[in-house]
């Protein structure tokens, strides 16, 4: 690619900035709909009758028996790593990845082990695993589904059955990935979810965890308070992770408008791709899944155009993300860290703006300012 020139459009630049993305709020009246309840009630915390209304809603709509709310997304991944007692243990996971997956790991006291992911679906590799066990005990595995994109479940199902050991998902982003037309909770262990403001279904702050076993469920809702048993005792010290009646409050009002939400951002995701389509590459897997419209990457022949893109973007107004750029590997100490599908990923992959009330105008104009820059 030339030297790049500065783009600058007019009449559709951005002002003020468009984020990469906005959470969705409700109007305050429908919130205060919830809120009211918790005042009438005066009950804000502690598993109150709203968590319970958005738990059994949740349970219903993503078809599973064992899920419990928490207070965020790491607070879940935390849990799950302590349930399944990752202390001095090795874990293999993805470098391609929101830095919780790994922060949280290095707080449970686990060895993480980075494997390299797919090229192209970004996704943690479970032949790489599989060829890492050959020269390492693993005695966990924490698959991401990037971008909602869904993982190799059933290769890392088989993983974990053949050596004994957990599978827990990092599904952050994937709260409603289908696979092969199944749910993804179908598969592993654990599922940890985050509702932070920014995903399509949110609590402002908020998390999820989906279990297989009834027990690790039954013992999750004693750690996520205190620990504390029916009769008061502590046996089993756990943390505070309860989520608050305002923040479930939240939930049900971005739950009531899911199916809006989803529309709006599957129009858009759908426009960027048929205007893009011979300027980027995508976010592809070789099985059939549905990805819910939660994030928009594209991935640059070049870091170089990347940054080009990045920049005349800005320069209009439109602010996109680097998700995971400059790479986890860069903090983690382990040696063999030149993974090649990750440093590639984490150079050439940009996140476009997306949000439910992106308009046509904006993906035209960020499409025309990405089709300027490639083609200088
Ligand atoms: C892949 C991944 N893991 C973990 C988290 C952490 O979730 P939270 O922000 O709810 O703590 C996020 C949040 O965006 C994420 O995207």
């Amino acid at each position: 690619m030339a030297k790049a020139k500065v783009i600058k459009l007019h009449q559709s630049s951005c002002t003020p900035p468009l984020p990469v993305t906005q959470p969705y709020l409700p109007s305050a009246d429908k919130y205060m709909h919830y809120v009211a309840k918790a005042f009438d009630n005066k009950w804000i915390t502690n598993g109150g009758p709203l968590l319970t209304e958005l738990t059994d809603r949740l349970k219903e709509y993503l078809g599973v028996k064992h899920l419990l709310l928490v207070n965020n997304g790491t607070s879940a991944l935390q849990l799950a790593y302590h349930i399944k007692g990752l202390k001095n243990k090795t874990v293999a996971t993805t470098p391609f990845t929101f830095p919780a997956t790994l922060t949280a790991l290095t707080w449970a006291d686990a060895n993480v082990h980075l494997s390299d992911i797919q090229k192209d679906s970004w996704n943690l590799s479970a032949k790489a695993v599989l060829d890492d066990m050959e020269t390492q005990d693993i005695d966990a595995i924490v698959p991401v589904n990037i971008f909602g994109v869904p993982c190799e479940l059933e290769e890392f199902d088989q993983i974990g059955q053949a050596h004994n050991i957990p599978i827990i998902y990092d599904s952050a982003q994937s709260l409603l990935t289908k696979y092969k037309g199944k749910s993804i909770f179908d598969y592993g262990d654990i599922h940890c979810i985050s509702f932070h403001a920014t995903k399509l279904f949110h609590t402002c702050e908020g998390g999820a965890l989906v279990f297989k076993n009834k027990e690790d469920l039954e013992r999750a809702e004693r750690l996520i308070n205190f620990g504390i048993q029916e009769l008061g005792e502590v046996h089993d010290p756990g943390i505070n992770a309860k989520m608050s009646e305002l923040h479930a409050a939240m939930g049900l009002c971005t739950l009531d408008d899911l199916p809006m939400l989803i529309e709006n951002r599957q129009q858009s995701v759908e426009r960027y791709h048929k205007l893009l389509a011979n300027l980027v590459e995508f976010q592809t897997t070789t099985y059939d899944c549905d990805v819910p419209p939660m994030y928009m990457p594209v991935k640059f022949s070049s870091v170089e155009e990347l940054e080009a893109v990045e920049r005349n973007l800005a320069g209009n107004g439109f602010m996109a993300r680097r998700y995971f750029y400059p790479g986890n590997h860069k903090f983690m100490t382990q040696k063999h860290c030149e993974l090649p599908n990750n440093r590639n990923a984490t150079d050439k992959i940009l996140c476009l703006p997306l949000m439910h009330n992106l308009s046509k105008q904006h993906i035209h104009s960020i499409v025309k300012i990405i089709n300027k820059t490639l083609i200088q």
